[in-house]
């Protein structure tokens, strides 16, 4: 062949190939838009309004007799909790095989951070400050998730979080959206991949639909008054963002957002979500959060519940079953629409279909032998969960220990906790799995090294009893290292707290080890950010672990060993004090910010306004420096973006990470705007005295602001651009986005 006419050929297969890869996944929404259509057509009332009913199982993960019954008659849209390729599959044929129109059940459960390998609380996965570290433990837990018929879970949970009270900020990924965005998208791709129609993919649900993390006290549960400014700014970006990764489902939550509960808020679900966002996938409330708008004082009856949340926008109500028993008297008086009922119904099948639900209903009951803790899911386990703590302190780089130490003691009620580190929302996962960090530091020194272990204390609870034993532990090792933290119940739904100091008696632990005068190291153990200003005062080393899962003990050990040079960053300040509450480094200004030389200024008269631990700060073994701040252009025009660049240079004698962080502040605006804005982040990994450059890109969407007339734009005017390796430490520099 000549080479023009090899060239055409080649452009004519380019050319089909791409044309069908173009064409092909709206064709397959048209064969499902026309096979929802058909089915609808064929349904009665009583089988629509199925579809839109999830009933849970029994506690141990079975479904209930009545589950068998709805089925046979079509009225089980879908189950949560109902798991394992049996129990599924003989509720799915009886579904299947029994009902007049075949409709199959979707089994849900909540997959947050592992089914049965636990990886890292999401908190701890966005300490990494390294999506991939997320999508890669969503893609683990996706897998053992289908093997057990499962294909929907509830995550990921998106709620931006600014108080360390609520004990559901362990489940999210901190107080930034920029950073919960780039945390939403990993999670949705590692759980959906680019398609959840395929073996080891399963459907995915951001949550909770909207406001959720601002609850008043940080009680859960507890009510939100949120501008629609800051709700555009702050709280829904992480969602878009899941929405734009193709998320196929959303839960609305239990919180009332400005007067109006947020499972029947048609501003929130129908105009933002529908309308502007196209969204075309289903929304199911949170737990029995229907019925509840009687509580909130919404609806008078569960008939008026049922009718305000659906012509809202949600589609399927989860455990009450309002929309059930009253959607026929509703669609009587003219209360309800049969078009409302119909596009629920619509979304519901909709995914079920794309789900490929419809042509593979059934689970492969030979699965679930092999796809649990696999050795590969474990060493995945391992090294996420050291990519995820973060290093708080380390004077005289008492840290990492030397391998040829005589002695350690270790010490704390969290030492040889199995339970704790598997944090809320462990799914499937077993204490027996977990590796303790007592094990953890037992698997990493050789025989000669002699561990001393005394628990101390419990978590709670006032009893010193113990203190004696761990302090001749202290006394008869070369070093200490102390675990302390929460309990695995003290966090996550309905765990909030009052105080953020160490539980119980683990503080004066703490004291009395310190007092030994031995070199002594604390490693929290914890789900949400801790006041330890005590510690930060008195101790040299502190390792954040978080709640690791199950691998922790073994990831800990790496880090405190140096086998892994920590290199997380704090997705979320630490405040010195609980009064500081909410402290959060992205706020507004104020007219008089802090200054010393004056007294009416915003402050604390007894705490600086200054938290203990910025947001994004995180120390290494090693030492780095950020240099040479660039921006490609002073000035751009207003629609028009800037290259900004920087060197991050290894200044010590290890390998290791550092987290390049850009953030913006737009000076002046037709609304004030926080004093630093995430806009750019980079994990960057590094040899003794190696430079790399980083690059970001500033562009109409990084610049933009929710103006004051609620617009999505670039104002014109003086940015600062700062780039560094916490929000506290960084280097400035000066753009102008002209008017036009
Ligand atoms: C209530 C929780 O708020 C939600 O996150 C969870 O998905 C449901 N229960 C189902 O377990």
């Amino acid at each position: 062949m000549k080479p023009t006419r090899s060239l055409y050929v080649i452009f004519v297969i380019f050319l089909l190939v791409f044309s069908t890869l173009a064409v092909k996944p709206p064709q397959q929404h048209l064969d499902v838009e026309a096979r929802v259509n058909a089915l609808l057509a064929k349904m009665t009332l009583e089988e629509k309004l199925g579809q839109l009913q999830q009933l849970d199982g029994e506690g141990n993960g079975t479904f209930r007799p009545e589950h068998l019954e709805l089925a046979r008659k079509g009225l089980l849209g879908s189950t949560l909790n109902v798991r394992g390729a049996k129990q599924v599959n003989q509720l799915q044929h009886v579904a299947v095989d029994e009902s007049r129109l075949k409709i199959p059940i979707l089994f849900g459960y909540d997959v947050i951070h592992g089914y049965r390998t636990i990886f890292p609380i999401p908190l701890a996965q966005a300490s990494s400050w390294d999506p991939a570290v997320a999508e890669r433990a969503s893609t683990i837990a996706a897998k053992e998730t289908y093997a057990t018929g499962l294909r929907w879970t509830f995550a990921p949970m998106v709620d931006i979080a600014r108080d360390p009270r609520w004990g559901r900020i362990t489940e999210g990924a901190g107080e930034d959206p920029y950073l919960g965005s780039a945390f939403a998208r990993a999670q949705v791709n590692g759980f959906q991949g680019s398609n959840y129609n395929t073996p080891n993919k399963i459907l995915a649900c951001a949550k909770h639909f909207v406001g959720y993390g601002a609850a008043e006290g940080g009680r859960d549960y507890n009510t939100t008054e949120i501008s629609e400014n800051t709700l555009r700014s702050v709280y829904l970006p992480p969602f878009k963002a899941a929405v734009d990764a193709g998320v196929g489902t959303l839960m609305s939550a239990f919180n009332d957002l400005n007067g109006v509960p947020t499972s029947a808020n048609h501003f929130t679900l129908t105009k933002l979500l529908r309308d502007e966002w196209k969204f075309e996938g289903f929304v199911v409330s949170d737990y029995t959060a229907v019925k509840e708008l009687i509580n909130h004082g919404y609806a008078a009856n569960d008939a008026e519940a049922a009718q305000k949340s659906l012509s809202a926008g949600v589609d399927m109500e989860m455990v009450s079953r309002t929309f059930n028993q009253y959607g026929p008297t509703l669609l009587k008086e003219g209360r309800l629409s049969q078009k409302e009922i119909d596009e629920a119904v619509k979304r519901i099948l909709r995914i079920k279909f794309r789900l490929g639900l419809f042509d593979h209903p059934f689970a492969d009951e030979t699965l679930e032998q092999n796809a649990f803790l696999t050795p590969d899911s474990r060493a995945a386990a391992r090294e996420l969960a050291a990519r995820s703590m973060v290093l708080l302190k380390n004077n005289n780089n008492a840290l990492p220990l030397n391998k040829s130490v005589a002695s350690i003691a270790v010490i704390g009620p969290l030492a040889d906790d199995n339970r704790a580190p598997l944090g809320w929302w462990s799914s499937d996962g077993k204490d027996a799995d977990t590796v303790t960090p007592l094990q953890g530091l037992k698997n990493k020194v050789s025989a000669q090294t002699k561990i001393n272990y005394a628990k101390g204390c419990e978590i709670s609870g006032d009893s010193k009893s113990g203190f004696q034993d761990a302090v001749t532990a202290a006394n008869n090792s070369e070093v200490a290292i102390v675990f302390v933290g929460e309990a695995k119940e003290m966090v996550g739904e309905a765990a909030s707290r009052s105080t953020l100091n160490l539980p119980g008696v683990q503080l004066d632990l703490v004291k009395a080890i310190q007092a030994t005068g031995k070199s002594t190291i604390v490693v929290l153990v914890n789900g949400r950010p801790p006041t330890i200003g005590w510690i930060v005062e008195n101790v040299p080393a502190i390792l954040e672990s978080w709640m690791g899962g199950t691998e922790s003990g073994n990831a800990i050990a790496d880090i405190l060993f140096g086998d892994v040079n920590p290199g997380g960053k704090l997705p979320v300040t630490f405040p010195r004090d609980v009064g500081q509450v909410p402290i959060y480094y992205n706020h507004m200004n104020t007219g008089r910010p802090p200054d010393p030389a004056s007294r009416f200024n915003s402050k604390y008269q007894d705490l600086p306004s200054t938290p203990q631990f910025p947001f994004g700060f995180g120390l290494s073994y090693t030492k780095f420096e950020v240099a040479n701040v660039q921006l490609s252009a002073d000035r751009i025009p207003l629609n028009g973006s800037v290259k900004v660049t920087a060197d991050v240079k290894n200044v010590g004698q290890r390998a290791g990470d550092e987290v390049a962080q850009l953030y913006i502040r737009d000076v002046a605006a037709s609304v004030t705007r926080p004093v630093k804005e995430l806009k750019g982040f980079q994990r960057v990994s590094l040899q003794p005295g190696e430079t790399k450059r980083v690059e970001f890109t500033l562009d109409p969407e990084r610049l933009s602001i929710w103006n004051s007339e609620l617009k999505f734009v670039v104002e014109p005017g003086e940015f600062k651009v700062m780039v560094g390796t916490s929000s506290e430490q960084l280097i400035e520099k000066t753009l102008t986005v002209e008017r036009r």
